[in-house]
């Protein structure tokens, strides 16, 4: 508990927001961001206009609030209006990209094997296409010369993270979306692992998509994702996986013809999650109203902690070699991850594991004495002392 006689920083008033943080150490922000309390405040207004308004609430305020949603994510990523499409998952949004290509003269997708396995997924199913997975050998990074080696006049596309979820590693997305552009093929980023802790900006990155969600970093939950297109290409694109959402005039219920709409919602499907979309909502708004940028410094203050804490204790550490590649997750090598994560657990202290590692994602709202507590607690657990 804080105490009255203690000077409260601003990082504390922000941890008062996240209940949960008042009962555990919470350390998993990667795998999912903690509820805080203007997302359920957000949701509890949204269950009250369902009770008050009854159906009359789509007009009321409920396509107000996905507008509002489409242009807060617009802010956080510096897109133009009209550039931000909302989906269900990543998977989904990635099913509706992955429509627009006719996969003939250009039929291969390049992605990596450190990559969330659902871009991959994505295409490994589909005939005709050749998906290069690139592989890593340190398993941090992919160096861009691999890439440059794997781009080619056959690309159709790029995909991959802007944040690598196995490793943490910040990708140099605008080389990346250099080496797709001079070979003639497009770019999509998922920014799942990214946007929130890091300042983004698509259009000094130059990328022709980029996704992201509430789920983690941008702390408004599971439900609902946005899909932001390069204008120029949202004109050029007709997507055959579609719905009615995506309909220029949805609210004729023409049944005979379909006219894509002229900005990017021509890429979404149906009814969204609305509930999820107000807590994702409030969620970018907290971030806005923070600033990214302050987030992302006290990351790196955060990381930098954890890591010279994990050194001084003598754990082994899998970490991109650079403080200014590294984002919020830390993956310690462990025999049995899965039971660490348990033990962890027991204590009180909330992290994650994947193949072969403990996973440790410390967010704006941690202390360095999180840090000292999950570092004391793993100690034991991976070197056995
Ligand atoms: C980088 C990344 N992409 C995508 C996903 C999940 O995608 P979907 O929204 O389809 O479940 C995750 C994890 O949940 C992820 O870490």
């Amino acid at each position: 508990m804080l105490s009255s006689t203690q000077p409260v920083t601003a990082w504390e008033t922000y941890r008062q927001e996240f209940p949960t943080l008042e009962r555990t150490t919470y350390l998993n922000t990667c795998s999912l961001g903690p509820l805080s309390q203007r997302s359920r405040a957000a949701m509890e207004r949204f269950m009250a206009t369902w009770e008050h308004y009854g159906a009359s609430a789509w007009y009321q305020t409920w396509l107000g609030e996905c507008a509002a949603l489409r242009a807060n994510f617009e802010q956080l990523i510096n897109a133009p209006a009209g550039s931000v499409a909302l989906a269900h998952s990543i998977s989904s949004a990635l099913s509706v990209v992955a429509s627009c290509y006719p996969y003939t003269e250009r039929s291969r997708i390049v992605t990596t094997a450190l990559d969330f396995p659902t871009i991959p997924y994505q295409w490994l199913v589909k005939p005709g296409v050749e998906v290069v997975i690139l592989p890593s050998e340190d398993h941090i990074q992919v160096p861009l010369e691999q890439w440059a080696a794997a781009i080619d006049d056959c690309t159709a596309l790029v995909a991959t993270s802007h944040v690598l979820f196995t490793s943490g590693y910040i990708q140099p997305v605008a080389e990346l979306a250099c080496l797709a552009h001079a070979a003639g093929a497009h770019i999509l980023v998922d920014g799942y692992q990214a946007a929130g802790q890091l300042s983004v900006d698509v259009q000094a990155l130059d990328v022709d998509y980029y996704l992201s969600g509430g789920l983690k970093w941008l702390l408004g939950g599971p439900g609902i994702v946005e899909l932001y297109v390069r204008p120029e290409l949202v004109q050029q694109l007709e997507p055959t996986i579609t719905g009615w959402f995506a309909h220029s005039t949805m609210f004729n219920f023409d049944a005979e013809h379909f006219a894509y709409a002229d900005d990017a919602r021509r890429f979404e499907l149906g009814t969204p999650a609305l509930a999820a979309v107000h807590a994702a909502k409030a969620g970018i708004d907290l971030l806005l109203e923070i600033g990214v940028s302050a987030v992302r410094a006290r990351e790196v203050e955060l990381v930098c902690d954890l890591v010279d804490r994990a050194q001084e204790a003598g754990l082994p550490l899998k970490i991109p070699p650079k403080l200014e590649e590294h984002a919020g997750i830390v993956m310690f090598p462990a025999p049995d991850a899965s039971g660490a994560v348990k033990a962890l657990k027991q204590q009180g202290i909330i992290v994650d594991h994947r193949p072969g590692h403990v996973r440790v994602s410390p967010y704006f709202y941690n202390m360095p004495e999180e840090n000292e507590q999950v570092i004391a607690a793993l100690k034991p657990l991976i070197l056995g002392r």
